[in-house]
Formats: C-alpha cells, sequence, structure tokens
C-alpha cells in the first residue's frame, strides 16, 4: 500500500497511466455490462437504481450521467479510495507491478523507511492481546461495545507492561522503525527502550485508503493522560487525516451526508446505533485539510458534537470552514454534556440515530443565536448582530445558497436584504444568459458549438488541420472549453502532428477540474447535436464568431480613438479593423 514519500516523476506517472486498467478500476466497485464499445454499470460514486454510469476501455475514461463526474483511472481510483493524487499513483503503481523509484530522502539526508509493516504487526499484536485480556474485555462490555464492531475497526489491547510490544516485534523490525513509528521510546536516564503505549486500549488509525498510520490509545488505568496518539510521521498528519473514514466513506458516499464526531468511542457509538458514516477528528479541531477531504466524499456534514461549552466553541469554528468548502452543514444535539457514545449507553442507539436524523440546519440555528428576537430595539445591538452574521454568510460558497440565507438574517434584523447582501457577496453568479463575451448567438448555441468543435478534434475521424491553421484559443468563450482545447493545441504541436489521445489531454488538465468534467462527457456522450458540422465548419464558426465580436470592440474602441483625437492609435485600429474585416469576408467565401 501508499506510503507517500516516493517520489513523484512524470516519468513514473506516466507508466501509471499506461498500464491502469480503468475497466479493472471501475469493476471492482460497480458491476458492469458491456455495451457498444462502453461498459455501463451503476455508478460507484452516487446511489442509484438506473445505470448510467459510463466507461470507454479505449479512451480510458468514466462519466456519468448522473452526477456529472467524470474523468481517468487515476481519478476514478482517488474518488474511490480517497487517495491523494502521490498516493493514488503509488497505489497504482504498486498494484500494476510499475517499478517505483527509491523513496524519496528527507532533509538530513536520511531515508524515510517504510513504517507500515511494523505498525501492523503492532495492531496484530494489540488485538491478540486484546483476545488474552479478559479485562479489557470486560471493560468494552460494560461499555456496550459490540463485539463486532470491535473487530471491524481493530480494536486492541497494549498490555500493561514496558516490553512486551518490544520482544513481540524486535528484532523482526528494527529499533530503528519501532521509534520512528512512535511505538516505542527511549529513556532518557537508563538509555533502554520501552513501549510507549502501556495498559492502553488501541484504536488504529488508518487513512482513507486503508493504509494504516498510527494508533490512538485510551488509558485503561487512570493515567492522566487519558489517550495518547501516536506522534506524526510523514505519513500521519492529524490535521489531515479522519479517523474512521476508510470504513465510512462508502456509507458517505452512497448518502452524501457525513457525521463528524470528536473522539474515537464516538465514531464507534456512532456506528454501533446505525450512522455507518461517521467520522472524528484526533483531539485536534478540525482543519481546512479535513474539511476539503471530506468534501471529496459528502455534500452534506452533520457535526456530532459534545454537548458542553467545548464542543460548542470547537462547532463555531468549524462551522465556517466546512461551509467554505461548499458543504451544507447541520448540527446533531446529544443533550447537555452527552456525546454520541454516552447518548447511546445512556438512552439507546435509537436515541443517538434520532439526534442525527433530526439535526437542525447549522446556519440557521447560528443566526438564530447571533440574532436575538428582541434585536430591533437596539440599534447598536442590530448593527454588532449584522456583523457577526455577515461574517459567518460570507464563507458560505454557492451565492443561492448565501443569498437565501441572508434574507432570513435580514428579516430577523430587520434591514432590508440588501444591505447584508452589499457586505457578504457581492453579485450573484452570473446567469449564462447575462455573459456579454458570448456574442449574439445565445447561450445554448454558442455552448453546442464549442463542444462540437471540441469533440470533433479530441475524437473525430476528420483529418486535422496543421497546427498553424488552428484559431488561436481565445475563440473559445468558455474558460473550460478553452482550457481543454489549449491543451490539445499543445499536444498537437509536440506530438508533431498526430492526433494526441483523448487520455493525454484529460491528463494534462487539472486532475479535479471541471475541465476532466466536461471533457469526459464531451467524449462519451454519443452526440450532442442532432446535425453533424464537419470540423472545418465548427472551427470556422468560431472563428467569425470571435473575429466579429472583436469587430464590435474594435468600433468602440475607433470611435473613442476619434473622440480623443488620439491620431496613432486611430491609425492602428483601423489597420486592425481592416485586416479583421478581410479575413472575415474571406472566411464566408470558403
Ligand atoms: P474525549 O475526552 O471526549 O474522549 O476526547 P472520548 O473519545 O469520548 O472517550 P471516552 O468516551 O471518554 O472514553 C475526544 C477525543 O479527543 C482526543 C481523542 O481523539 C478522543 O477520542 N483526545 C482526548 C486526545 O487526543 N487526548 C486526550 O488526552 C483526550
Ligand atoms: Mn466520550
Amino acid at each position: 500500500m501508499a506510503l507517500s514519500n516516493i517520489q513523484l516523476t512524470p516519468q513514473l506517472v506516466q507508466a501509471v497511466r499506461d498500464v491502469v486498467d480503468i475497466v479493472d478500476i471501475a469493476a471492482e466497485h460497480t458491476q458492469l455490462r458491456k455495451s457498444g464499445r462502453r461498459q455501463m454499470g451503476r455508478c460507484p460514486l452516487h446511489r442509484e437504481k438506473t445505470p448510467s454510469f459510463s466507461v470507454d476501455p479505449i479512451q480510458g475514461l468514466f462519466y456519468c450521467f448522473g452526477c456529472g463526474r467524470g474523468g481517468d483511472a487515476i481519478k476514478l481510483h482517488m474518488l474511490l479510495s480517497g487517495d491523494d493524487f502521490p498516493n493514488a499513483i503509488e497505489t497504482l503503481a504498486r498494484r500494476y507491478g510499475v517499478p517505483l523509484p527509491p523513496p524519496r530522502q528527507q532533509k538530513g539526508g536520511a531515508r524515510e523507511p517504510d513504517l507500515e509493516p511494523a505498525l501492523e504487526a503492532a495492531a496484530q499484536f494489540f488485538v491478540d492481546a486484546l483476545k488474552g485480556s479478559a479485562e479489557t474485555q470486560a471493560y468494552l462490555e460494560r461499555r456496550r461495545m459490540p463485539q463486532a464492531l470491535v473487530e471491524r475497526f481493530g480494536v486492541g489491547y497494549a498490555p500493561d507492561g514496558w516490553t512486551h510490544l518490544l520482544e513481540a516485534l524486535h528484532p523482526r523490525f528494527p529499533l530503528a522503525d519501532l521509534k520512528a513509528a512512535g511505538l516505542v521510546g527511549i529513556s532518557k536516564k537508563s538509555g533502554k527502550h520501552f513501549d510507549r503505549f502501556r495498559q492502553r486500549l488501541m484504536f488504529p488509525i488508518r487513512a482513507a485508503s486503508g493504509r494504516l498510520l498510527g494508533f490512538g490509545g485510551r488509558t485503561l488505568a487512570d493515567d492522566p493522560a487519558k489517550y495518547i496518539n501516536s506522534h506524526e510521521t510523514a505519513a500521519f498528519r492529524k490535521g489531515y487525516v479522519l479517523y474512521g473514514l476508510d470504513f465510512a466513506k462508502r456509507a458517505i458516499r452512497e448518502s452524501s451526508t457525513a457525521l463528524v464526531v470528536e473522539g474515537y468511542f464516538d465514531v464507534l457509538g456512532a456506528v454501533a446505533s446505525g450512522v455507518d458514516a461517521t467520522v472524528a477528528t484526533m483531539g485536534t479541531a478540525l482543519t481546512e485539510d479535513q474539511a476539503r477531504l471530506l468534501s471529496r466524499f459528502a455534500s452534506d456534514v452533520v457535526v456530532g458534537y459534545d454537548g458542553d461549552e467545548a464542543g460548542e466553541k470547537a462547532f463555531r469554528r468549524v462551522l465556517p470552514l466546512l461551509l467554505a468548502q461548499g458543504l451544507t452543514v447541520r448540527r446533531a444535539r446529544f443533550g447537555r454534556d452527552q456525546d454520541p457514545d454516552s447518548l447511546r449507553t445512556s438512552a439507546g442507539p435509537e436515541a443517538v440515530l434520532e439526534a442525527v436524523t433530526q439535526a437542525e440546519d447549522a446556519v440557521l440555528a447560528e443566526l438564530e443565536r447571533m440574532i436575538p428576537p428582541t434585536v430591533h430595539q437596539d440599534p447598536r445591538l442590530q448593527a454588532r448582530a449584522g456583523k457577526q452574521a455577515s461574517e459567518l454568510l460570507q464563507s458560505i460558497r454557492d451565492s443561492i445558497l448565501r443569498y437565501s440565507y441572508s434574507q432570513k438574517a435580514s428579516d430577523r434584523l430587520g434591514v432590508p436584504v440588501e444591505i447584508l447582501w452589499r457586505r457578504v457577496g457581492g453579485k450573484p453568479d452570473p446567469k449564462p444568459e447575462d455573459r456579454s463575451d458570448e456574442g449574439q448567438t445565445g447561450p445554448k448555441l454558442v455552448r453546442s458549438l464549442e463542444e462540437q468543435a471540441l469533440q470533433l478534434l479530441l475524437v473525430g475521424d476528420e483529418e486535422l488541420p496543421p497546427f498553424d491553421d488552428l484559431p488561436a484559443p481565445e475563440v473559445f468563450l468558455i474558460p473550460a472549453c478553452r482550457n481543454i482545447y489549449r491543451a490539445f493545441c499543445d499536444l498537437y504541436r509536440s506530438g508533431g502532428g498526430n492526433r494526441p489521445a483523448a487520455k493525454e489531454v484529460v491528463a494534462s488538465v487539472p486532475l479535479d477540474s471541471e475541465e476532466v468534467d466536461q471533457m469526459a462527457r464531451l467524449l462519451l456522450e454519443d452526440s450532442i447535436a442532432e446535425e453533424a458540422k464537419g470540423l472545418g465548419t465548427a472551427l470556422g464558426q468560431l472563428k467569425r464568431r470571435w473575429s466579429q465580436q472583436r469587430l464590435r470592440v474594435l468600433s468602440g474602441e475607433i470611435s473613442e480613438a476619434q473622440r480623443g483625437g488620439d491620431e496613432d492609435r486611430l491609425r492602428a485600429l483601423l489597420e486592425d479593423k481592416t485586416a479583421l474585416s478581410r479575413a472575415l469576408h474571406r472566411g464566408r467565401e470558403e
């Protein structure tokens, strides 16, 4: 499994791209049926009844007509596994036998060892130790932790004593590795090595892909350090990892919803209550990276923090972070001084499930708290509440959502929404019809023209014009189309005039971009226009549209130069205009 300290060279990435089989990857998660040269199935990225997920083995691309996501095999692997790009490359390289370069050198020159085997051996040791400890089993029973969950989460036991793990793992693993993995410490006084986790319940912490990163250990004695966690390594950075995501990701993706809680026991408790889609941070506030990670799987997040002052504070901290990632947020309340697990043991799993399903809209709840009902009576109070509310509203990414919440906030505040709106987000997203740069043709026609041209370039069977005859990228007005076209041109030129494979073009635009989704759609949708145009016609129309537009702009600048009496500029502009009109005219006669 991936280690992530591999040096990513373009050669390695290319070698992986060359060997991965997209059908292979898709087929692990959904049943595919052949349909022409494609394979169809139910989309593994969201829940659906009828198949709208399409894979093209020849082009190496997938696209889902349901959720609109598409891309190449690497992107599909990332979406399914939660791996980031470097990890995806490494995992796939190992899986398909692509030789990996030696691990990256660390700053000090020392090689970063592969700690996973030592960690996995330790996890097994802890699980075995739990089987042998009636006392620890009794502890779990007292806490009503179902045996099946203990096993599924790999919960174990670190025995009381200083060298149990050490003796079990050494000399199979070098002391340096055990130390680097945070399993073993060294005494300053005696210089002797010792187990760091002693008499603790052990929770293995895994990356979304399942890779073992470290452990969290809860004391079973009354050690003042209730939990100790593995220290951070190159692979394990607490702010990047969500506990439980490896197990939860499937349920999260299916429901688009994730429950975020505070602790290990809360994850197990929520799962035991029927909420499989649960993850936790590990003793630190949720970071932006964790929010982003979550947004790769979920669109709606239920925050299920403890019902105490600390939980309240933590909630207020994370709300804007989640909103900024485009997530909608709800808040589950488990009752005063309760957390999901304590509620489960005191009131039963149904109570937890109910708290999660009844979770209220977090933004509305916050607005209600910030804007008390009596706010109108005191202008200063009104101003302060307005400021607080604006700060919260600003973090909402979707402008419709932001506007809608702004309306609610302004109602409550008793001020016109315009005042709030001016502060929180300026203008709503431009509607396609309003785009001034799309000419007179209307957005529908324009859009399909650009898409048709791209489609003909990428997968058409007409011969391509020589590179120098291709129009400049500016003729594409839609940014995503323009970027795709630019990538296409670069590859066409560097490839010595051969039509670049669609896969290569996909590979040269950012993986997470709208471009990739759009290209995958273009390539996997059979036909976007009823009357098929030729490549020459499509490109010609694009050029003409651009020239006409440019001509309008020039005419405006010419009148301006005339008014301003700027002779030199006027002459240059007129020359441009003549050249452009001539070109346009020629184009029409072709
Ligand atoms: P809690 O104190 O709420 O623990 O800390 P808990 O998970 O509910 O455990 P029980 O139910 O009391 O046994 C929440 C999380 O904060 C981190 C751990 O990840 C814990 O699960 N934490 C807590 C630490 O890292 N160190 C600590 O000393 C305490
Ligand atoms: Mn607890």
